[in-house]
């Protein structure tokens, strides 16, 4: 299979959509819409690619968690061998529920508090990629109440011209919140060694997502290789990680996605032989397209000369196409044959609240189901209650079978935590 097409998981059979096989108007009839629904085969697919590409590094591809932190999926990533790249003690907390260990994981993440970094020490992470002296010498200072030493990599922002789709993306251009100014990092990696509760263990960058040009990249890693090769000479003992962060982009609509060997490739020629233990954190890249999510048709209208077809997902079930101007395939799970163009839109109550716009796709009707496709990554865990919408259920594929990983919320669980009656206090 080629890499340019979405993936071979999501195939029409006997005129529908199906999944591994697993028909998506049965999954909906059961298990209701709106619905993500994943394909593992798609998942393990991906990883192998990547990680293949990687062959003779020594490395290891660490799941960005936050791209789709559904446990069932972490399941498949861990049994496939992979490490996880969280940001949160939630991730964290995901991460060992899946059945991850401490070593596993790599600790990413501009703002962690204390808490997060202190269960994080009591996890046995991997490593803590600190973004600032501040949160260097917090690290310290909880390793020492604890009497361990905790591994750090001090994510560097290479300060690169960064392409990716939309500016809220990037993150590793001159003045951007992440990481440690590029300059600065030095004298930061100097003072590590210096301090008794850490040890400088990696350097790390992660510059933007859904990259698909990847020059930016390998100059910003160059800039990581050279560092790496100063800070060395400085005298750090303990320094054997690079972690090159995540990003590779992938198929939306007709763009080219990442290519595993072509990006293996200038990786390899940017790390010219240096000594060190690769870390890729690929997010979108193993589970976008792993993923669709499943929508019925509640109406069809015309206003203003527009048709509009208004399904059961909103943006707040899918916030990409709202909150980047994403593009993402629709697509009718029974194709009629018929072609139209519309504006297809959500229930929820604000104009930006779409799917897609000026779209063409298959004539639907009332009642018939969507796919939207490229739905694996940041779509239900981006998703929220807004409008006091219950979060869709996420259902699983794999070999033939389907579950229900992730139970549709109910009403209940909108209100659970909340009260009519606060218990005030004056203290
Ligand atoms: N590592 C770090 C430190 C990150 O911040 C991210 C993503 C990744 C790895 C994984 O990046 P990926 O391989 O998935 O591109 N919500 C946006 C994407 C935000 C990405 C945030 N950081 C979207 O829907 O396009």
């Amino acid at each position: 299979m080629g890499q340019g097409i979405l993936t071979g998981a999501f195939r029409a059979e006997d005129g529908a959509l199906h999944c591994e096989g697993v028909s998506l108007e049965r999954v909906a009839e059961r298990a209701g819409t709106p619905t993500y629904v994943y394909s593992a085969a798609a998942v393990r697919e991906q990883y192998r690619r990547l990680d293949t590409a990687f062959d003779g590094v020594p490395h290891r591809v660490h799941y960005s968690v936050k791209a789709n932190s559904s446990l069932a999926l972490l399941g498949v990533l861990r049994e496939l061998g992979a490490g996880v790249d969280i940001v949160s003690g939630g991730e964290l907390y995901r991460a060992l529920r899946a059945g991850f260990s401490g070593a596993d994981v790599v600790f990413s993440g501009v703002g962690k508090t204390e808490r997060e970094l202190d269960e994080a020490l009591g996890a046995g992470v991997l490593l803590i990629n600190v973004e600032s002296e501040g949160e260097l010498l917090l690290v310290d200072d909880l390793a020492r109440q604890r009497a361990v030493v905790a591994p750090v990599a001090i994510r560097v922002n290479p300060e690169v011209t960064v392409d990716t789709p939309h500016e809220y993306t990037r993150t590793g251009e001159k003045g951007h919140k992440f990481g440690v100014a590029y300059d600065d990092a030095r004298a930061l990696a100097a003072l590590a060694g210096r301090l008794g509760n850490v040890r400088l263990a990696g350097l790390d960058m992660h510059i933007g997502s859904q990259i698909v040009r990847f020059e930016p990249f390998n100059a910003a890693l160059q800039r990581l290789v050279a560092l790496l090769d100063q800070v060395r000479r400085d005298g750090a003992p303990f320094l054997e990680y690079l972690d090159i962060g995540g990003g590779l982009g992938v198929t939306y609509d007709g763009e080219e996605p990442a290519n595993a060997e072509r990006f293996a490739a200038g990786v390899r020629a940017a790390l010219a032989g240096a000594d060190v233990r690769l870390i890729l954190e690929p997010g979108r890249y193993l589970v976008a397209n792993a993923g669709v999510l499943l929508t019925r048709v509640l109406y069809r209208k015309r206003s203003g000369g527009k048709e509009y077809v208004v399904t059961d997902a909103g943006m707040n079930d899918l916030v990409r196409p709202s909150h980047y101007k994403a593009y993402h395939k629709v697509e009718a799970v029974r194709p009629t044959g018929r072609r139209m163009v519309s504006n297809i839109v959500g229930p929820v109550c604000e104009s930006g609240d779409f799917l897609a716009l000026d779209r063409e796709t298959d004539d639907v009707q009332p009642g018939d189901l969507l796919a939207v496709r490229s739905a694996g990554a940041y779509g239900f865990v981006m998703s929220s209650n807004y409008n006091s919408r219950p979060r869709p259920a996420e259902v699983l594929v794999d070999a033939g079978r389907w579950a229900v990983v992730t139970e549709r919320e109910t009403y209940e669980s909108l209100v659970r935590g909340e009260t009519l009656t606060p218990a005030w206090r004056t203290d």
